[in-house]
């Protein structure tokens, strides 16, 4: 068995891509498959953590001995989020969540007709920051998907939401990151930086935890 280094402690976890809907039959949404969070998820449990998981449409099985909260839009994320924040010690946003929503959405099905089709888009509520401006904020992890100048904008992120940790992936190769069982994550805090080469998720997971259990430890 592995040592409960988060024995007693409280870890809420997004998951999955959220799906924002056009009408009542369509749908916009991403590549995540859920894979990464849903490993982190397992990996903090066994690590003695009482897991809140909180997931996007997937199509994996909810992990055992875990709350799974099951979500579809970004808004839904959020109101699922926010029941039961006040009550965490930790916070990992790893969900690949819709930064726009369309501004009305139909309430029937859209015709076919001639020529271009417009819709107008409106921004998502961030939920990772929303997290990080509470006044008894949890320890908070993000996640930072990128396709160019990756650490740039992780840094960005970083101290723009006032994450304590940030886990940065890029996420322009089909061999890792998004819906691959292989990731490669770049790890950094105010003071600190450390690549976790490719690897498999539930490896990846593992050692993230560690580190974030070792900067957690330091706050205290
Ligand atoms: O699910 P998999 O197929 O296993 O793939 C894993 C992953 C690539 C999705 C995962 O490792 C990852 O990078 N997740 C974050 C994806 C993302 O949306 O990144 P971002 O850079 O757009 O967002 C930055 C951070 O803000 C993320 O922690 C995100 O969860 C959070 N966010 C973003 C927008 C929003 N409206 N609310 C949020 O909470």
């Amino acid at each position: 068995a592995s040592e409960q280094i988060f024995a007693g402690k409280k870890i809420m976890i997004t998951a999955g891509p959220t799906r924002e809907a056009l009408d009542p039959v369509r749908y916009v949404t991403n590549h995540s498959s859920g894979k990464m969070g849903y490993a982190l998820a397992e990996v903090a449990r066994d690590l003695g953590a009482e897991v809140t998981l909180v997931s996007g449409p997937v199509n994996l099985n909810p992990p055992k001995n875990i709350v799974c909260n099951q979500v579809v839009s970004a808004q839904d994320m959020l109101d699922s989020v926010m029941r039961d924040i006040t009550h965490q010690d930790i916070f990992i946003a790893c969900a690949a969540v819709a930064d726009f929503r369309l501004a009305e959405v139909p309430t029937h099905k859209v015709k076919k007709k001639e020529g271009l089709l417009t819709l107008s888009f409106e921004q998502n509520p961030d939920i990772l920051k929303t997290v990080a401006a509470l006044n008894k904020k949890p320890f908070t992890l993000g996640f930072a998907a990128e396709t160019n100048d990756v650490e740039a904008y992780a840094r960005g992120k970083l101290e723009r939401k006032n994450l304590d940790m940030i886990a940065a992936n890029d996420v322009s190769s089909t061999d890792l990151g998004f819906n691959s069982d292989r990731n490669a994550l770049t790890v950094i805090t105010k003071h600190n930086k450390t690549d976790l080469p490719p690897a498999s998720k539930k490896a990846l997971a593992k050692e993230l935890l560690t580190l974030l259990h070792i900067e957690y430890s330091n706050q205290k």
